[in-house]
């Protein structure tokens, strides 16, 4: 739980203070407390400590702990830093065993208090379902985190947000086989429940046969789950007619089909419903905000797994839209669900705007790693809107280019168009995004290949713990917020 205080009263069991160089430099503090400030005066004598970024120092009072944490120079600061800082900062309190921490921001800097909050709500978010000890859990929402500063709204928006971004990293981490279509069809029915301005149409196997989803339905066919497209129409703002479409690419599992996956490869693949997830996030978010926009949420379920009714690379099927594709390969599969999820929303919604999200390409996380997604697009302003939101949120993007040319790559043989682009992978995550454009028919669309930011599989990466991130989530809610 995090709440806001107005003044600091030294009385959690652990204390964070954030100082700067000139605040340590001039004994000039944003707390009251004139013995603490003679402490720190006593340690910059002795050449302790200088508030040098990232220099911290425990000073236990009683039973007690203020950690005394440097952010160096105030106008060299960081946020993303920060929000490093911020993390580590909590995880070190929570060694001390300490269930209430008190943080004391160094200015009142909207930009840095809420900083400040994502570092704490993002930063210790840790995925314990599976751990035998739950004692140890360092999650925020067991603990109690005060954060000097006199409460806004845009501060108690922030713990919302980051809290959807927390949905969708847990439904990342659960198992694939806890994770499936009809669980998270209960997931998004439980958040919609109730809630005025939304409808939902959910088709099934049998609904997809009737229209006529055939990639959608060629990618789960080895799957003993059925596949989902879950639509979610949300109207905050039933005085307009402009809509923005939000489509999820959600595999349960990717075993990459009869094109398997090798070791080393497939591990982390329960995360390839990171795009789906990263919408539950935002129509999570969106719901609790009451943002006055109007949206369209779309999930796109599957799960692509080997078995004797699996497609088959070289075959061709018909997609929604009416354009054969052939099956270069079985592992390009998310393009394939995307595609008929695209064009199903585009006919029967006419969405103004569509933005795709989805773990897309490998050849995205070459180009681009780990801590920037790939955005696609035809459209300037879009852009430019989605790198604004980007920049504010530190949920990264980076646009990759987009042209005529990149046609030629998805050009075949037998059928209208292939799920594969050029040879030896050449441009990877362009060709790809140029097939969903083919099935985007002229409506304002953007991609975001967050293969490389969705998942964290090692100890840590900037403020994220290991595993899921909720890449998009901030990026996209702030998109909505602003646009
Ligand atoms: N889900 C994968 C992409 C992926 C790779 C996500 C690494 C996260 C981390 C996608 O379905 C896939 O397998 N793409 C293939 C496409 C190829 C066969 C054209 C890939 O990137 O290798
Ligand atoms: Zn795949
Ligand atoms: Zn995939």
């Amino acid at each position: 739980m995090i709440s806001f205080k107005d003044k600091s009263s030294f009385d959690k069991e652990a204390t964070i203070v954030l100082v700067d160089e000139q605040q340590v430099k001039e004994n000039k503090f944003s707390f009251q407390n004139k013995d603490l400030a003679q402490q720190i005066k006593s340690l910059q004598t002795a050449g302790q400590f200088a508030a040098e970024k990232d220099q911290s120092f425990p000073l236990p009072q009683g039973k007690k702990m203020v950690l005394l944490v440097g952010v160096g120079k105030k106008e060299d600061l960081s946020l993303s830093a920060l929000r490093v800082t911020i993390r580590r900062a909590m995880l070190s309190a929570y060694l001390t065993k300490a269930c209430s921490v008190e943080i004391i921001v160094h200015t009142s800097d909207e930009s840095v208090v809420k900083a400040t909050i994502e570092g704490v709500a993002i930063g210790t978010y840790a995925w314990k379902k599976y751990k035998s000890k739950p004692k140890t859990d360092s999650s925020v929402d067991q603990k109690d985190v005060t954060i000097i500063a006199a409460k806004k709204d845009i501060y108690t928006d922030a713990v919302t947000i980051c809290a959807g971004a927390n949905l969708t990293r847990d439904l990342i981490n659960d198992n694939a086989d806890v994770v499936t279509s009809a669980f998270l069809e209960k997931t998004i029915k439980g958040l919609i429940k109730g809630k005025k301005s939304v409808s939902a149409e959910i088709l099934g196997k049998k609904q997809m046969e009737q229209k006529g989803l055939g990639l959608h339905l060629a990618v789960n066919q080895g799957s003993r789950n059925e596949p989902r497209l879950i639509i979610v129409k949300y109207t905050g703002n039933p005085k307009s007619k402009d809509y923005v479409a939000l489509v999820g690419k959600g595999m349960t599992y990717d075993t990459g089909g009869l094109n398997l996956k090798p070791t080393g490869s497939i591990e982390t693949m329960r995360s390839d419903m990171s795009g789906a997830s990263a919408v539950i996030g935002v129509l999570k978010n969106t719901l609790a905000l009451g943002l006055k926009k109007n949206v369209i949420f779309v999930m796109a379920i599957a799960e692509n797994v080997i078995g004797s009714g699996a497609y088959k690379p070289g075959d061709v099927f018909k997609s929604y839209l009416g354009k054969t594709v052939e099956i270069a390969n079985t592992d390009a599969e998310g393009r394939l669900v995307l595609a008929d999820a695209i064009a199903y929303v585009i006919k029967n919604y006419h969405p103004k705007r569509l933005i795709d999200i989805a773990t897309l390409t490998g050849a995205c996380v070459v180009a681009l790693g780990h801590d920037y997604s790939g955005l696609v697009t035809t459209d300037n302003d879009l852009s430019r809107q989605l790198i604004r939101s980007s920049k504010e949120t530190d949920d990264r993007i980076w646009r990759l280019p987009i042209y005529p040319e990149v046609k030629e790559a998805v050009k075949s043989n037998v059928a209208d168009i292939r799920n594969l682009g050029f040879a030896k992978g050449a441009a990877g995550a362009i060709t790809a995004a140029e097939f969903l454009r083919q099935f985007s028919n002229g409506t304002i669309w953007a991609h975001l290949d967050i293969a490389g930011t969705a998942f964290v599989d090692q100890q840590c990466r900037l403020y994220y713990g290991h595993g899921a991130t909720g890449s998009g989530v901030r990026l996209l809610t702030h998109y909505l917020q602003n646009n």
